[in-house]
């Protein structure tokens, strides 16, 4: 069998890079604290050329548009669009974190065809994003070797939803290059290389081991989505879009916008659920609209995008005025609109006991 074919010092090789490596020699990303999902991204190249359907079948994205916003391409381009061989394409992917590790959820399924074996799955087909012990371990193949044209498995893709230093980020499982460096690999992706040792479990100076996963933190921008929006988790990271509120609402991450979320209504896509879209007018400033800037005695401020609910779509103005800035508040209208209320309430009485005293 395979080991047959080791020498004693290859033995010994891979044992010290496995002592040196071990975690991240696993293939699986840390994510921890109680269970959570997110978006992750995966980034996938194809050993041979292929088109953008072919992809999206194989890792089963419900939408083209959700590949298209990660990777920054219009919207009107096409399925059969042709991806060179080692073009890279990020994909979103639903993450599950439990026990520590981060995997996407029981997806994508792969139906074993003729002359397929587990390694070709996991390092051909799938770019080198799962190993095929771990297709085997969540699959519960009993026999590795023995695999039938015809079964399905499901195929564990690394992914995480932790928090980076507190921080909100975007998990990308990155593949190795044969050759490459924590340090290049932290320099093309705007981190360093302590955060990626940190993260991946990696000491000392190793060579990185080529055609296996590492776990890259993607600054997201910031956003003003409340925590109990219908898309309170969505994350977006440099050169990339999303539509969200039912398709009403599209939004883009730019670093050189200075790392804020920028939101717009959009009609390029059909609304789903809701038959047209709701106003998107501020809260607080109902002259403006979503997306709209204005400068007031703040500084620039702009509507924003505050989240959506089943029947709306909320906005506010950021960033937001502090307080002290005087008798704008709400609270200010109502406690003024209270006493003018307490004024009438005390004429009303004068008057009535002036009646009664005649
Ligand atoms: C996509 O739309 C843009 C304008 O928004 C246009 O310039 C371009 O030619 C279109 N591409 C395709 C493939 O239709
Ligand atoms: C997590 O760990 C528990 C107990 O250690 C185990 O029962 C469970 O199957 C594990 N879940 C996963 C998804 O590995
Ligand atoms: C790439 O194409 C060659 C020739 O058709 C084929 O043998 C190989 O299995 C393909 N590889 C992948 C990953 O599809
Ligand atoms: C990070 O890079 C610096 C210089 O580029 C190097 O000295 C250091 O050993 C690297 N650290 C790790 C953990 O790779
Ligand atoms: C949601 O945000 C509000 C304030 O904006 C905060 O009081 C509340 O604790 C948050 N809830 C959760 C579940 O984080
Ligand atoms: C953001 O993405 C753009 C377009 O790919 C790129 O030119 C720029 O360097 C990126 N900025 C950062 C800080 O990553
Ligand atoms: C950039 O954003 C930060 C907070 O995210 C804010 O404090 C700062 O004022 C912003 N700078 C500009 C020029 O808008
Ligand atoms: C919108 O409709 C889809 C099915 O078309 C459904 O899965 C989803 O939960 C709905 N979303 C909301 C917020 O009602
Ligand atoms: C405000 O936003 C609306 C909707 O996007 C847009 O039609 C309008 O032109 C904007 N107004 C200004 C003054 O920017
Ligand atoms: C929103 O819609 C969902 C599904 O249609 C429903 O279960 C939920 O109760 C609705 N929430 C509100 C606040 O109306």
């Amino acid at each position: 069998m395979e080991t047959s074919r080791f020498t004693l010092p290859f033995l010994l090789l891979s044992f010290s890079f496995f002592l040196s490596l071990s975690a991240q020699m696993t293939g699986n990303f840390k994510c921890g604290g109680t269970p959570s999902t997110c978006i992750s991204l995966v980034g996938y190249s194809s050993k041979n050329a292929t088109t953008l359907r072919n992809i999206q079948t194989l890792f089963a994205v419900k939408n083209l548009r959700t590949i298209l916003g990660a990777n920054n391409l219009p919207l009107n381009t096409s399925r059969d669009q042709r991806v060179n061989p080692d073009q890279v394409i990020r994909i979103p992917i639903r993450c599950s974190c439990s026990n520590g590790t981060g995997i996407s959820n029981r997806v994508p399924e792969y139906t074993v065809k003729k002359g397929d074996d587990l390694y070709f799955i996991a390092s051909q087909l799938f770019g080198g994003l799962t190993r095929d012990q771990r297709i085997a371990e969540v699959n519960k193949i009993p026999d590795p070797a023995l695999i039938q044209p015809g079964q399905k498995f499901w195929i564990p893709l690394p992914c995480s939803c932790d928090k980076l230093n507190g921080q909100d980020v975007v998990h990308y499982a990155h593949v190795v290059k044969q050759g490459s460096s924590l340090g290049e690999i932290a320099a093309l992706f705007g981190t360093d290389n302590t955060t990626l040792a940190q993260l991946n479990g990696i000491s000392g100076d190793p060579q990185l081991l080529a055609d296996l996963p590492l776990n890259v933190p993607l600054r997201a921008c910031s956003s003003s989505v409340r925590n109990d929006s219908l898309d309170a988790s969505m994350l977006l990271s440099n050169n990339s879009y999303l539509f969200t509120a039912n398709n009403c609402v599209k939004c883009s991450c730019d670093a050189s916008k200075n790392w804020t979320l920028s939101c717009q209504p959009s009609s390029e896509l059909k609304p789903s659920n809701w038959t047209t879209c709701p106003p998107s007018r501020c809260e607080g400033a109902e002259s403006l609209f979503l997306g709209n800037t204005t400068s007031g005695s703040c500084g620039p401020r702009t509507c924003a995008y505050a989240g959506y609910s089943n029947s709306s779509i909320l906005t506010t103005l950021s960033p937001t005025c502090p307080d002290s800035a005087g008798p704008a508040g709400s609270g200010n209208y109502a406690s003024t609109f209270r006493s003018s209320f307490n004024i009438v309430m005390v004429l009303i009485q004068c008057a009535l006991l002036c009646l009664y005293l005649l």
